[in-house]
This record gives C-alpha cells, structure tokens and sequence, in this order.
C-alpha cells in the first residue's frame, strides 16, 4: 500500500475519510505491514503483505467464496511464469485461458488510456488485468475478498516484483465497495459481477466510485440464454463458490436503472456449444473486419437473449 491510497477510501463502519497510519516494515515501493486507525471510531485496519483489508464482518458467501478459490488454487500446478503469462495462460492452462485473453485482448484495443487514470479492478483475483493498467501509468487499485497466492491479491507480488509495476490492493467486499464516491475514471471488471447475487446493488457500487463520465469496463461475463436453466454445475460450485449466471435482459436492465449508456462488444466463447465455435472460426478466420467492426449488433444482441455468450461493454456514468 501506498500512502496516497488514504486518499481513496473511507471507514465502512463509520464513513470517515481520515485515518492515522502506523508503519512497521516499509520497502522502496510501498509500506508492506502498518495499521490504518480511523480517527473518528479508531477501528484498525491491518496492512500485511501490502494489502490494505478493509473487510468487516465477511458474510457465509464471502467466506464461501474464499474458501472455494483456496481449494481450487490447490488442485492445479501454479507458478509465477503461468501468473506472468496471463490472461494468456502457458502450456497445459492455455486452452483454460483462450477465450477469456482473447476476449480481453480485444476490449483492451478499444479502451483509450491516456495514462494517469485512476483504476478500480473490482474482483481483481491475482490482478493480471490490475498490472494492465499500471502498466500504462494508471493509479490502479485491485480490491478482492480472496488473498490466497495464485488466486487472489497476494499474487500481486509476483508483478511488482518482476515486472516492475506499482498498484495497490485492497481486501474488501463488491457489495460495500470501500472507496470514495466519484474518485475513479475506470472500473474495470474481468468475470465478477456474476459472483453477486444482487448485480443491482454492486453495480449501485460501482456507480457511486466512478466520477461523472467515468467508465465501466466489463468483460467475459457469461450470460445465459431464454431457454436456458439458471442450474449450475462446474467445479466452482462443488466448491461452494458463488456462481450465478444472469441473463442478457437483466444486466440491461440493471445498467437502465442507473442511466448508464453502454456499447456491447462481439465475443468469444459461450454456451451453445454450435454458436461459440461458429464464433470462434469466424472471428478468428476474419479478425481485422470482425472484431473492429464489432460484430453486426443486432445479432450480437439476439445472440446474447436466445443462447447466452459472454458479456463484453463499456458503459458510461453521465455527466
Ligand atoms: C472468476 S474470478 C475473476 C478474477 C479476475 N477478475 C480474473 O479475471 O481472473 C471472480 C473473482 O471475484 C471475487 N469475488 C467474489 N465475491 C466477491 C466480493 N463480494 N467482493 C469482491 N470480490 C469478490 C473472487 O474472489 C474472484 O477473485
Ligand atoms: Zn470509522
């Protein structure tokens, strides 16, 4: 954590913006353990290994969740170079990561940095895509509830450590996001709204963070068709983790309520097992006319509302 982040966020027992800070280990890049006091109620907030925890009385399903990626982080080999290597994944994890890089890869192109934004990635895990965008300059945040290495914000420390880069990370909760109303330009979610059973309350969140015009970066959120049960079954939900599928109409209308405008993007991957891999051959047979010149959108549309896909938008807070 870096002091500057003080600046950002506020007391979620007490909504006070001060704070006193503590220092016990510090290292050229930032303050790796100190206590954070609000002045005000004087709750202490612990900084360890860098991350600010700003979590208070975490619900059944926060825990769930945490405890489910620990579990799954267990199942398979991880190492720096596949966390280096993300979203695109190396040996046997690439075919796991093709779908989710190629469709952040293509959202990237469209999102004009200027450098010096301010970044929030809500549901950052390991923070690949929050590297991303220090990397361009940004004065990014990670915020997850999961701090596991190799699933969640500790793995932060294999980018700052090897790539150089600066972001700070924040363990708290989507649904009483912890930072200040207007302060950023971007959030930026990769696959997490989906994790909350109310999109409308975390959205409500996310809204009140972004200053006026500022943008909601959105990518590889599954959506699922009209026809289609809601009934999950993947290994996350073995493992007690929250998954939830909503469909097309209801992210629409969640976005409606706040007057968020928003441009949707062609994507790749989804559920029909016939549509995603007609989508897979033709937008990786004709990338330069297909992804730019975004797939027909009316179709991208009826696509999403019968079978469902992937969510990929920018949508816009009004000035
Ligand atoms: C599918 S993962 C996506 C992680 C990352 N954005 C990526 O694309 O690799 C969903 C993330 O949402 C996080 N998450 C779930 N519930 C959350 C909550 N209530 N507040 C903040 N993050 C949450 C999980 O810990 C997990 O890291
Ligand atoms: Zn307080």
């Amino acid at each position: 954590m870096r002091k500057s982040l003080l600046n950002l966020i506020y007391c979620p027992i007490c909504k006070a913006q001060q704070f006193d800070l503590s220092i016990t280990q510090e290292n050229p890049a930032e303050i790796r353990e100190a206590t954070v006091t609000c002045r005000n109620c004087q709750r202490a907030y612990s900084v360890h290994d860098g991350i600010l925890d700003i979590l208070i009385n975490p619900s059944q399903e926060i825990l769930n969740e945490q405890t489910g990626w620990t579990q799954l982080e267990q199942m398979v080999v991880n190492t720096d170079e596949l966390m280096l290597s993300l979203p695109d994944g190396i040996g046997e994890h690439k075919a796991a990561w093709q779908s989710q890089a190629e469709n952040f890869h293509y959202l990237w192109s469209q999102v004009q940095l200027t450098g010096g934004e301010t970044v929030l990635d809500l549901g950052a895990g390991r923070c690949w895509a929050t590297r991303y965008f220090a990397r361009q300059k940004c004065n990014a945040v990670g915020l997850d509830v999961l701090l596991t290495r190799y699933v969640g914000l500790k793995t932060a420390d294999v980018y700052l450590e090897k790539e150089s880069v600066y972001f700070d990370r924040i363990c708290g909760d989507m649904h009483q996001i912890p930072l200040r109303k207007n302060a950023f330009d971007i959030v930026f979610m990769a696959a997490t709204l989906h994790h909350s059973a109310d999109i409308q309350a975390t959205l409500q969140q996310v809204y009140d963070v972004l200053k006026p015009n500022g943008r909601l970066i959105m990518v590889n959120e599954p959506v699922v068709g009209m026809f289609a049960s809601k009934a999950l079954s993947c290994p996350e939900v073995e493992h007690g983790i929250n998954e939830h599928v909503y469909r097309y109409m209801e992210y629409r209308q969640a976005l409606r309520v706040l007057k968020m405008d928003y441009q949707l993007y062609p994507f790749i991957g989804g559920y029909h097992p016939v549509i995603t891999k007609a989508n897979h051959l033709l937008v990786k047979t004709f990338p330069k006319q297909l992804m730019p010149k975004r797939v027909w959108r009316p179709f991208l549309i009826a696509q999403l509302l019968a079978y469902g896909g992937i969510l990929n938008l920018i949508a816009r807070k009004r000035a």
